[in-house]
């Protein structure tokens, strides 16, 4: 080519959680049995959607407004009942204008973070959920800016250490975080949310939050929203209904502007989304269609809190299986539907290995593990020796080694069965 084609942040891009398939998918052809632990996709762990939300879906595939283009922020009456949830929760009020669909919450991510100026930077928790940490650090042709989740107390954020880079680098304008929290499973407790909102205002920063799996808490924990805390500090929220519905192919995810007047730049972005948007005429339709008549008809918290139930379980079920192992840092998840085990530090080494029975899977594991971080070892050698596929711990901009689990096996004897098989791989790795 003439010219250079891609700038510096096109090598920011990276998602192991679907990079790891590709190796799992390789083994596969050797004839191992792959179990999925690596993607948060419940439809893919054989979720079953109630019959009653089949018909609505249904039904409105015999409306012919579902097969058009709607309004480019979305279906009006959608928005309408979404400000009204929002403005029920008594915190900011928000009017249908200060929401905008995306066709997915990725496509929000991607949009959001590519129009601020490159300068500009956005601090994340780390573990980061790539999805972020990658279209930030592509905008900003940098590594992702990142702020400690700290293991060693519920993966709660490190106030100090978010102070302190939020206090010494004017090129942050915003505070990402993720509520409930992709990988660590961590919900957010008020007083710290309420902390991260007073040092937003101190520094005339505005808050992103990702609340995709606002409704998926367990175990006596409910997660707040940003509209409940923020007060007048500006803010986006970010919600969708891949998780809790779930509905991941549905393609449909929204944000909702808080405070937008406060702030002449803040208010710019929000339009700029807005126009940004037009542009490309509008989000997926039918789905859009269907939040109302889903999300407000009676079954619907019922369904939700018996899922939240099931996911409530399985963690249980994990911790008590996990806990035991000294060498592990654990802490029991109560939001999302993952889990993030870090192996204490100095417990992994470079000729620690399981027991591959055929061949060539062996060779092809030895190969892969050649000057692999320490937890992509463990990763490859437990996909070899017994098909668990979880996604290393690294991958996720983190300098801690370990590995993300779901949550989502539906099958219970299967779940048992897969968690008892990794506690004991785990015992024979660590003393190989
Ligand atoms: C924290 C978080 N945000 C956003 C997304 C993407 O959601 P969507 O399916 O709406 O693009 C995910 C998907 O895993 C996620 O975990």
């Amino acid at each position: 080519m003439r010219q250079k084609l891609l700038s510096a942040g096109a090598n920011e891009l990276s998602y192991e959680i679907r990079e790891i398939v590709k190796k799992a998918k390789i083994l596969q052809k050797e004839g191992v049995e792959i179990f999925w632990e690596n993607i948060g996709d419940p439809i893919q762990k054989n979720a079953q959607i109630p019959l009653w939300i089949k018909e609505i879906v249904n039904d409105l595939t015999q409306d012919d407004k579902t097969y058009g283009y709607c309004d480019s922020k979305g279906e009006l009456t959608t928005r309408v009942f979404l400000a009204d949830r929002t403005n029920r929760l008594g915190g900011v009020q928000i009017t249908p204008e200060d929401i905008l669909f995306f066709n997915g919450l990725g496509d929000a991510i991607a949009t959001l973070y590519h129009y601020l100026t490159p300068t500009t930077r956005v601090i994340g928790p780390s573990p980061a959920y790539s999805t972020h940490s990658s279209a930030e650090a592509a905008h900003a042709n940098h590594h992702p800016l990142t702020y400690r989740l700290d293991p060693e107390n519920h993966w709660y954020p490190d106030m100090e250490d978010l102070r302190n880079k939020v206090k010494y680098n004017p090129n942050i304008v915003a505070i990402l975080i993720i509520n409930p929290d992709n990988p660590t499973g961590m919900v957010y407790p008020r007083d710290i949310l309420e902390e991260i909102v007073d040092l937003a205002r101190e520094f005339d920063l505005f808050l992103i939050s990702d609340e995709i799996y606002n409704q998926v808490t367990y175990n006596g924990v409910r997660a707040y929203g940003l509209s409940e805390i923020i007060g007048d500090v500006p803010g986006i929220a970010m919600k969708g209904i891949s998780k809790e519905l779930p509905w991941p192919g549905s393609r449909c995810g929204w944000i909702e502007c808080y405070n937008r007047e406060a702030d002449l730049e803040f208010n710019r972005l929000c339009k700029v989304l807005d126009d940004a948007k037009m542009i490309e005429v509008c989000s997926t339709t039918l789905p859009q269609m269907a939040i109302p008549k889903i999300l407000g008809d009676p079954r619907y918290d019922e369904y939700r809190a018996e899922l939240n139930e099931k996911i409530g379980w399985r963690s249980r079920f994990i911790s008590e299986t996990l806990q035991e192992i000294p060498e592990l840092t654990f802490n029991p998840t109560y939001g999302a539907f993952y889990n993030t085990i870090v192996f204490k530090e100095g417990t992994l080494k470079s000729d620690q290995s399981l027991p591959v029975k055929d061949n060539e899977v062996r060779e092809l594991v030895e190969s892969w593990v050649e000057g692999a971080p320490l937890d992509f070892r463990f990763v490859y050698y437990l996909l070899g020796a017994t098909g668990i596929c979880v996604v290393p711990l690294s991958s996720f901009a983190s300098d801690l080694r370990g590995f993300r689990i779901t949550l989502l096996e539906e099958d219970e004897e299967l779940l048992k069965q897969t968690f008892t098989t990794l506690r004991d791989s785990i015992r024979s790795y660590l003393d190989s």
